[in-house]
């Protein structure tokens, strides 16, 4: 018997997990409290599986579609469910308010899951009977073409609990970070924060444009990152491995960390320039087709990395 997971917010991401899951021949179970919202959600479900289709990720949309129905009320959303993937607003208070329900009324030993950016997971399961497993699956958007998801316990969460997430997460297609314990920002955002900051700085005194930040990401190092980490590259780029690579070029990289530790500030003179810039590129009224051409490069991307790593090796 296959599987049921209930996705509880039924927006950007939580229609995302959808597919991710239905795909992998998971039941998959639609809720949200706005009106028609879960309806509608899985009307928009149909064009983004074409999408995946189109690309040659996915043979046939038909049996995927077929695995995702809308559940009105949360109770028979949640009737024998193994998952419920929570993808409701980034607020604490929505979050602990609905999580009291999901502990509730999902059967014992189905997990609770959180989608939630940047709150920690103890923030919203402290007080739950259940809470032993509870934690975040964070994933970037969407999950149905980026597999990275940084799986967060609470400091209460069972390593069972987190076991059995990973096995799932890899059952489903996803490539899971599981951390040891959680911290704000999780690895992904400090990562990406890291970088934004670094971005920002540079364009706001005047080293260079954001065009050629993007460059240096797109035409430069992302082409690296987009099949290895910040690890294994420097570890193929010093003769003796990642030892050798730290011996020889630490101290550029210890010169520079005072300069980057005061923050340009996002909202200041420097956002006028950068949106000046992306604006004369992407007006205002195409960003939702752009988004489209985004993820349209990235099916193209994931297909060309699977087609990679058999032919060439992972
Ligand atoms: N947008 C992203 O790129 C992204 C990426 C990763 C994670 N996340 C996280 O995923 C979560 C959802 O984000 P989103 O962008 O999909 O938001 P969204 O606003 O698109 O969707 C949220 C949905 O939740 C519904 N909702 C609100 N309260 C509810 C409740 N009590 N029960 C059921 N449904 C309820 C809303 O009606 C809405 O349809 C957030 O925690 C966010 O931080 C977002």
């Amino acid at each position: 018997m296959s599987e049921t997971v209930a996705i509880v917010g039924t927006g950007l991401v939580g229609r995302a997990w959808a597919i991710a899951f239905a795909r992998a021949g998971w039941q998959c179970r639609l809720h949200d409290t706005a009106p028609g919202a879960a309806a509608a959600a899985r009307e928009r479900i149909g064009p983004l599986v074409d999408d995946l289709v189109e690309a040659g990720l996915l043979d046939d949309a038909a049996p995927v579609l077929a695995r995702i129905t809308v559940a009105d009320d949360l109770a028979s959303a949640l009737a024998d469910v193994a998952w419920v993937q929570e993808s409701v607003p980034e607020d604490v208070a929505i979050k602990k308010a609905l999580w009291a329900e999901l502990d509730r009324l999902a059967p014992a030993d189905a997990l609770l899951v959180s989608s939630t950016s940047a709150i920690v997971p103890s923030r919203f399961t402290e007080n739950l009977a259940g809470r032993h497993r509870c934690l975040v699956a964070h994933p970037l958007n969407p999950p149905y073409v980026i597999p990275a998801a940084e799986l967060v316990p609470a400091p209460w969460t069972d390593d069972a609990v987190m076991q059995r997430a990973r096995a799932v997460m890899e059952s489903i297609g996803m490539a899971p970070i599981v951390m040891k314990k959680e911290l704000d920002g999780f690895v992904m955002n400090r990562l990406q924060g890291a970088l934004l900051e670094e971005a920002f700085r540079l364009v706001d005194e005047g080293y260079c444009s954001a065009e050629d930040v993007d460059r240096g990401l797109k035409d430069g190092l992302a082409l690296r990152w987009s099949f290895m980490g910040p690890f294994e590259t420097i570890d193929l780029n010093a003769p003796g491995g990642v030892a050798d690579y730290c011996r020889r070029y630490e101290q550029i990289y210890q010169r520079l960390q005072p300069t980057m530790l005061h923050r340009a500030d996002w909202n200041g003179p420097v956002l006028e320039r950068i949106v000046a810039e992306r604006r004369a590129k992407v007006p205002q009224t195409a960003l939702a087709d752009r988004q489209r051409w985004r993820d349209r490069r990235l099916m193209a991307l994931t297909a060309h990395k699977r087609n990679a790593a058999r032919d060439i090796g992972d």
